[in-house]
């Protein structure tokens, strides 16, 4: 496995593998690998000959007051974590590489990125969607993988995708969970053990709201309201969001009567967790 920090050498080896006819598997991160990740890369190199993973904590997608320099940082264990799934190449630029002096192109996206968390991350989407549009051309992958526990980012990409025409296939993955239910993120490493234990709040009142919809209820209000209600019952919990939208259009709805996502943000603390579940009709 290799290491690269040039845009350049990423070229030349993509080039050389397609050259081969051999396909490319991409999978874009941020670092501080976990088995979130883990599942994206074997989900990758089960599809593709050649899984090129990107470590790269864009400045462009955090807003001012966020959390841009405490973002958790490990290249050694992430280089073995990739080693381990199997990757053959990490790209691993520095800001410099992938924003030069001069910058000033974007991707934006109207609709999709203003709800959920584009409401209180108003700068979020377009920092995601730049670089994405960026790392697919860079890498030229045949496939790229996204986690569903992003659900908006993977409804943003999706789109642009097809908006854009890059010819490049986005797979979605599962969310991957802890044992006791509370949703991987590289996040996770900011709480006290206090507020590890209050983090579970996330997936038991998303359980909860799932319950209303097995059970039959169809209305968005009761199923809000049992979310809502379990995170209030949480002191160390303060909700920054609890929607429940159309799987597609991300639109807010009355009634469940096509694929629904309900999704939350809440902050434990000072730290920013969000979860989501998918509910198929
Ligand atoms: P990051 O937060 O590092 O996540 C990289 C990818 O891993 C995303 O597609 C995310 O949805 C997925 N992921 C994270 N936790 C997961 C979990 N518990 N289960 C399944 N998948 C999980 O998302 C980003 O980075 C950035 O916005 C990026 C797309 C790299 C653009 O900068």
């Amino acid at each position: 496995m290799e290491l690269v920090k040039t845009i350049q050498e990423v070229r030349v080896a993509v080039k050389a593998w397609k050259k081969q006819g051999l396909t490319v598997g991409f999978v874009p991160t941020m670092g501080y690998l976990h088995e979130g990740h883990r599942s994206l890369m074997d989900a990758a190199a089960a599809q593709n000959d050649k899984v090129v993973v990107s470590i790269f904590v864009n400045p462009m997608q955090f807003g001012p007051t966020e959390d841009l320099e405490q973002y958790p940082r490990d290249l050694e264990q992430d280089r073995n974590l990739c080693e381990a799934a199997g990757a053959a190449l990490i790209f691993h630029p520095e800001p410099e590489e992938m924003y030069g002096k001069n910058f000033c192109s974007f991707v934006d996206m109207t609709g999709l990125t203003e709800g959920l968390c584009g409401k209180s991350r108003p700068v979020h989407f377009r920092g995601v969607c730049t670089v994405v549009t960026k790392l697919l051309h860079i890498v030229q992958p045949d496939r790229a993988y996204f986690g569903q526990k992003d659900a908006q980012q993977l409804a943003v990409v999706r789109r642009m995708v097809e908006d854009l025409n890059m010819d490049v296939t986005i797979v979605g993955c599962p969310i991957i969970r802890e044992a006791d239910g509370l949703a991987k993120s590289s996040r996770n490493t900011y709480l006290s053990s206090e507020e590890r234990q209050a983090a579970l709040v996330l997936s038991r009142a998303l359980k909860a709201g799932k319950e209303k919809l097995e059970q039959g209820v169809r209305e968005a209000e009761p199923i809000l309201a049992v979310i809502r209600e379990t995170i209030r019952q949480e002191p160390m919990a303060k909700i920054d969001y609890v929607e429940l939208v159309d799987a597609e259009t991300l639109q807010p709805i009355d009634r469940v009567e096509r694929d629904a996502l309900a999704a939350l943000a809440v902050f434990i603390g000072k730290t920013r967790l969000i979860d989501n579940f998918i509910f198929t009709i």
